[in-house]
Parts: structure tokens; C-alpha cells; sequence
């Protein structure tokens, strides 16, 4: 258990017994009001994403354990409750470790992301992180965490507007370039970091793997030019690179210090996203090579070198879960950021969980039971890989992702009616998602990655409509991820404790169950919940019931569903409600397969079957 978890457990407890003992104390008001000190300035928010999405709320399992944390930590110690101090030169000489520190932006919002970068970062061995707190909930947080922190609370932000595309939202994405600016003149090197990622290992030895390069960006692409083996920077990485202000060193001199002060100047002039004017400013006098260092650029008026990390090495969703690009490179990575997700800050949590790299609380993998069903997968095509007809790609991924979803749409029936939670199988993927048109199923850069892939969540789903508003979408539906049961935090009473559940038309009664070899039970097919759960009783114990298809010809006389029809219309607008769409075909390839009206395609966990009206078997 690691420092911060302890304390977090502490915390939980002072929680639960100053809960009993009386009333919540008052919220301190701020009194330390950066934003009102910086007329133009000052910040909230973080950038996760690269600031593309808007910030959603937290996460249900861990946001328990924060809420218990933030009760703790304003309820501790009888009346004010600790909160981080302000930013000063001092503070992060403290934290720093070879006159460098780690800077990142938290906020309520995103707090889970903040706790889990946390513990990835400790993992990691960084001991010289420092977090802005921009808002006095995270202020309190950190410091109950006894995380080194500082307030950066900018009280203009809300007054702006924070929806997407709002001016208050541009600022909190511009927040960490308002910190940088405070502590550019203060002789650091910097580490920035968003807190939608996680670091695998100490990034310190990169200042000095890459001297000659004054700033090492990460990049948005997916695809990397150097040879596998090759650790070194991207060898056509240069100041026109889509590079990504998400994660980045800084080593300081006057030149990135004066940088540092002209993209904070750019705020006002510029209008658009922190990542944007920073493309802007870089691309003024940039391109010849340094002479010590061929893939280290010049940029901004040749005052700065930029170095790329490839993606292979600094990485994102794409390269590090579709094409394990650290893996086909032979690199070892130093980070991964959750750019290249869909549906928001829920499709980020879950991609982070499919990775296996989410912390949520021990309960979530300890308690309660469990439903999967042994997924038939479909038969890869011999020359799939080579295929370059976009249509009949993306016609073979529709076909057999729907035969697949209909299994699941089984196995999520008989999870609800048992009150157990859906582990989701291993979906095979034979297409991406993207924003735009798929070129071979992929994205134009990533053309040498093979299929199958292993389907995120956020591809199918958007895990926000798991369970959320029953009176309006039916009964939540508990979902875990594919990695759930190889997750080193789900203890082994779960991982060990499966019975395979068969149904059989080799069993010719239909009140019956037979026990077979290797924890198999034989039922039979196509029961409806209120004659297979009796039958099951016997086997509660168990915590996972693995459904198994291969005694049926069909997925659909598996399980019979729902006898009560409202409840398996309710189920069915769950499931509805919760798939989400594939994108996209491409508009120019249209005409010829007559596919106008699907060129974005919602996805369907019935296309075979479903358990509500004409169609129930
Ligand atoms: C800053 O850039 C100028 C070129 O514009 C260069 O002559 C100088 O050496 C640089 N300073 C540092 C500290 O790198
Ligand atoms: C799913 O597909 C079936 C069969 O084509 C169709 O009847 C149903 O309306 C579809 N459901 C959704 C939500 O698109």
C-alpha cells in the first residue's frame, strides 16, 4: 500500500467518525484570490484531453472515496481544514530533484484523474511533483493527501462560461500555461503534465538523453518513422509536428523562458486552444536542424529547439491499447496520455480501465458477482490485413461486431436478473473509430497496424448510459472492463471461483441442471429468468457465472430473458440507449456502395434478437 492510499484510508476513517460526532464544518471562503491578482491571468481547470472535451463529473466508485477524503480533510481536526499554500519559488525548490519539477492542474472535476495520476506517479518513483489546486475543494484534497501543492484558483472563470468553446473554458485550458509563465524566471527545468495520463517511469533522464533539445513535446499522431529499437527522438520531428502540450520538458534557459512568456502574451491575440497558439508562435522562423543534433529543430524565430518524443515512447490510447506501438518498436514507454478516446471524460475513465491502469477502490474488484459470457469471436479472413477495400472492411467489422454485441446483449440480460455485475468479453475489433473517414478501417497513419484489435469501450459504448436516469433508460446496468478478471487489484476468490454455464438441449427436461467436468453446469436452453434463476440458487456462490454458448445453435435460445415485459422493454432501451456509433464511412465512397445514409453508423446489441415485442422468442 503506498503513502497516498494509506492516508487515504486514513482519511476515510476520521471521515466516517466525524460524520457521527456532528455537523459538516462551513466551506472556507478563498482568500487567497490569484485570479484577482492576475488582471488577464490566472487559471483553473486542466487540460485533459489536450482541452478538447469539456470536463465532466467524476466517476461514481472513486468519487466515494474523494468525497470521504474532502470530509476528512474539512472536517479533521475540528474546524479549518488544510489547504495548499501559495505558489512560490521556495515551495517547488522543495520538491524539485535535479532542479526540476513535475507541474500538473487539478480540479474538482476531474479529481478522480488527479487521485489516479497521483498514484501513477508515485508508482513511478517521481517524487517532484508539484499540483495547482484551482479550486478550494482540490486545495483541500491535496493538502489532506499531503500531496506538495499550491492554490491557482482564477474566480473568473465561472463568470465566463464553462461549456465547451466558452471563453472560461479556453482559460481553464490555458491554465497551465499561466503557471508556466509564473515559474518560467525561476531557473527550473519543468516536467508539464495533464492528469489524463499516467507516467510508467521517471522522465528526468530525457533533459539529459536529449541535450541539445530546449523543449520535448509529445505528439498527436500515431505512427512513428524510427526503426524498432530506436529509444532516440522522432527523426523527422521538427516545430510544424502536431505536437501536444499535455505532456512536455522544459529546460530552462532565457530562450524557453522567454518563450514561455510570449505564449502566456499570445493568450489575449490568439483566441483558440492553449495547443493551438503554442503551433502558432513555434512556427514562426522555425525548420534548420541543430548542428549537434539532427532531430532537434529549430522554432520560434530560431530561438528554440524542439525534440519530438515519438508516440511510441510518449504515448496515447491509440498507440498504446490498438497498436502497441512500444511493443512493435521494441521501446520502453515513458508515459501515455488519453488522447485518441471518444464520449467525453466517461469514455476516458473507461479506456483507462480497459487498460488496466484506473485505481478504483478495492470494493470495486473485491465485491459483489459477477456474469461473462465466453464470446464466439468471428474467423479472421486469411488476407484481412491486406485487404484495401474500405467497404468491405467496414461491412465485415459491422456484421461481425453486432454478432458479437448480440452474445453480450445475452449475458447483460442474465446479469441484471441475477443482480450481478456484466464483465464485458474480450471484443475483436476488425475497424477503428475515428472523427472522420476510415481509410482501410484505419486511421491514414496507422496503415501497417494489424486486426483484430481489442475493442475499447468507448468504441462500442458510451459509458456514461450504462446507468444512468433508470426512469427514463431502465434499470442501471454494472459494467466492468474485458481486463477486469486479469486485473492484478481483483483478487484471486474472484478470479478463481468461475462456473461455466451451458446451456444444453442434451438435457431433456427443462427443470433439471447436470453437473459436468471442469465447474461446468449444463441447464437448459432457453429458460426464462423466473425457471433458470431457481435452478442457479444452488450456485450463488460462485462469483462469476461464465455463460457459455456452445450447447445452443443460437445465441438466442441461450437464455430465455425477461417473462415480464416491462422489464424487458426497460432492459432494451438500456441497451439501446448505451451503444454507441461507428465513424465513419468515407463521403466520397458513397455513391459507389449506395451508402448515403450511413456513413456514421449506430451500433445494435439486437441485430439478431430481442427480448421486448415481435422479436422475443
Ligand atoms: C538563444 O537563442 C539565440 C539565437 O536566437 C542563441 O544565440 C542563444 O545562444 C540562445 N541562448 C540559449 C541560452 O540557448
Ligand atoms: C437493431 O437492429 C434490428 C434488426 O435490424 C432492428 O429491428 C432494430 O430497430 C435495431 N435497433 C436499433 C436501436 O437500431
Amino acid at each position: 500500500m503506498g503513502r497516498l492510499q494509506q492516508r487515504w484510508a486514513l482519511l476515510a476513517l476520521t471521515c466516517v467518525a466525524s460524520i457521527c460526532s456532528g455537523a459538516r464544518a462551513e466551506p472556507q471562503l478563498p482568500s487567497r484570490r490569484l485570479g484577482a491578482a492576475l488582471s488577464a491571468g490566472g487559471g483553473s481547470g486542466g487540460g485533459g484531453g489536450g482541452g478538447r472535451e469539456p470536463q465532466l463529473g467524476s466517476g461514481r466508485a472513486t468519487q466515494q472515496a474523494a468525497d470521504a477524503t474532502a470530509a476528512g480533510a474539512a472536517e479533521g481536526g475540528g474546524g479549518e481544514a488544510a489547504r495548499c499554500p501559495e505558489l512560490s519559488r521556495e515551495l517547488l525548490q522543495q520538491q524539485a530533484k535535479e532542479n526540476t519539477a513535475m507541474l500538473a492542474v487539478a480540479n474538482t472535476a476531474q479529481w478522480d484523474f488527479a487521485l489516479n495520476w497521483m498514484q501513477h506517479v508515485q508508482r513511478a518513483g517521481i517524487t517532484y511533483a508539484v499540483v495547482a489546486a484551482s479550486d478550494v475543494q482540490t486545495s483541500q484534497r491535496l493538502a489532506a493527501l499531503g500531496q506538495a501543492c499550491f492554490e491557482w484558483i482564477d474566480e473568473e472563470i465561472p463568470k465566463l462560461g464553462l461549456k465547451w468553446g466558452e471563453e472560461g473554458w479556453r482559460r481553464m485550458t490555458w491554465a497551465k500555461v499561466f503557471v508556466l509563465d509564473a515559474v518560467a524566471d525561476w531557473g527550473f527545468n519543468l516536467v508539464i503534465s495533464d492528469v489524463d495520463v499516467v507516467w510508467f517511469r521517471d522522465p528526468l533522464p530525457l533533459f539529459a538523453k536529449h541535450a541539445h533539445a530546449d523543449l520535448i513535446f509529445s505528439e498527436d499522431g500515431t505512427q512513428s518513422i524510427n526503426s524498432p529499437g530506436d529509444d532516440g527522438l522522432e527523426t523527422n520531428g521538427d516545430a510544424y509536428h502536431d505536437f501536444n502540450t499535455g505532456v512536455y520538458l522544459l529546460r530552462h534557459n532565457a530562450n524557453t523562458t522567454a518563450w514561455a512568456h510570449a505564449w502566456r502574451a499570445h493568450f489575449d491575440a490568439c483566441r483558440m486552444h492553449d495547443q493551438h497558439c503554442a503551433y502558432e508562435l513555434m512556427r514562426t522562423q522555425a525548420g534548420p536542424a541543430h548542428p549537434q543534433d539532427p532531430r532537434v529543430k529549430a522554432g520560434w524565430r530560431n530561438r528554440v529547439y524542439v525534440g519530438i518524443l515519438p508516440p511510441s515512447i510518449s504515448m496515447n490510447a491509440h498507440t498504446f491499447f490498438l497498436q502497441k506501438l512500444h511493443k512493435v518498436k521494441g521501446v520502453d514507454p515513458y508515459v501515455v496520455h488519453l488522447t485518441w478516446t471518444y464520449n467525453g471524460t466517461p469514455g476516458k475513465r473507461s479506456r483507462m480501465r480497459d487498460m488496466g491502469l484506473w485505481h478504483d477502490p478495492p470494493e470495486y474488484y473485491a465485491q459483489g458477482s459477477f456474469v461473462t459470457v465466453d464470446v464466439t469471436l468471428p474467423e479472421k479472413p486469411p488476407s484481412y490485413n491486406e485487404w484495401n477495400e474500405n467497404e468491405d472492411m467496414i461491412s465485415f467489422y459491422l456484421e461481425t461486431i453486432h454478432s458479437q454485441l448480440q452474445q453480450a446483449y445475452v449475458g447483460m440480460a442474465l446479469a441484471l436478473a441475477a443482480g450481478r455485475a456484466f464483465v464485458l468479453p474480450k471484443f475483436q475489433c476488425y475497424c477503428e473509430k475515428i472523427w472522420y473517414g476510415v481509410v482501410r478501417c484505419r486511421v491514414v497513419d496507422a496503415q501497417s497496424m494489424p486486426f483484430p484489435v481489442p475493442c475499447p469501450q468507448d468504441y462500442l459504448f458510451d459509458p456514461a448510459n450504462y446507468d444512468d436516469a433508470p426512469e427514463a433508460w431502465g434499470p442501471p446496468l454494472a459494467i466492468r472492463e474485458a481486463s477486469f478478471l486479469e486485473n492484478e487489484r481483483t483478487p484471486a476468490q474472484v478470479k478463481d471461483s468461475v462456473l461455466i454455464i451451458q446451456p444444453s438441449a442434451a438435457l431433456d427436461c427443462s427443470d433439471c441442471v447436470k453437473e459436468g467436468a471442469g465447474q461446468v453446469l449444463l441447464v437448459p436452453p432457453a429458460l426464462p429468468d423466473a425457471q433458470l434463476l431457481p435452478l442457479l440458487e444452488k450456485y450463488r456462490s460462485y462469483r462469476v457465472w461464465r455463460l457459455n454458448f456452445a450447447g445452443v445453435g443460437a445465441t438466442k435460445r441461450a437464455y430465455g430473458g425477461f417473462g415480464d415485459a416491462a422489464a424487458a422493454a426497460a432492459f432494451d432501451r438500456r441497451v439501446d440507449h448505451m451503444t454507441t456509433e461507428f465513424c465513419c464511412r468515407r463521403e466520397e465512397e458513397a455513391p459507389r456502395y449506395h451508402k448515403f445514409d450511413a456513413l456514421i453508423v449506430k451500433l445494435n446489441m439486437t441485430t439478431q434478437f430481442r427480448y421486448s415485442g415481435a422479436n422475443q422468442a
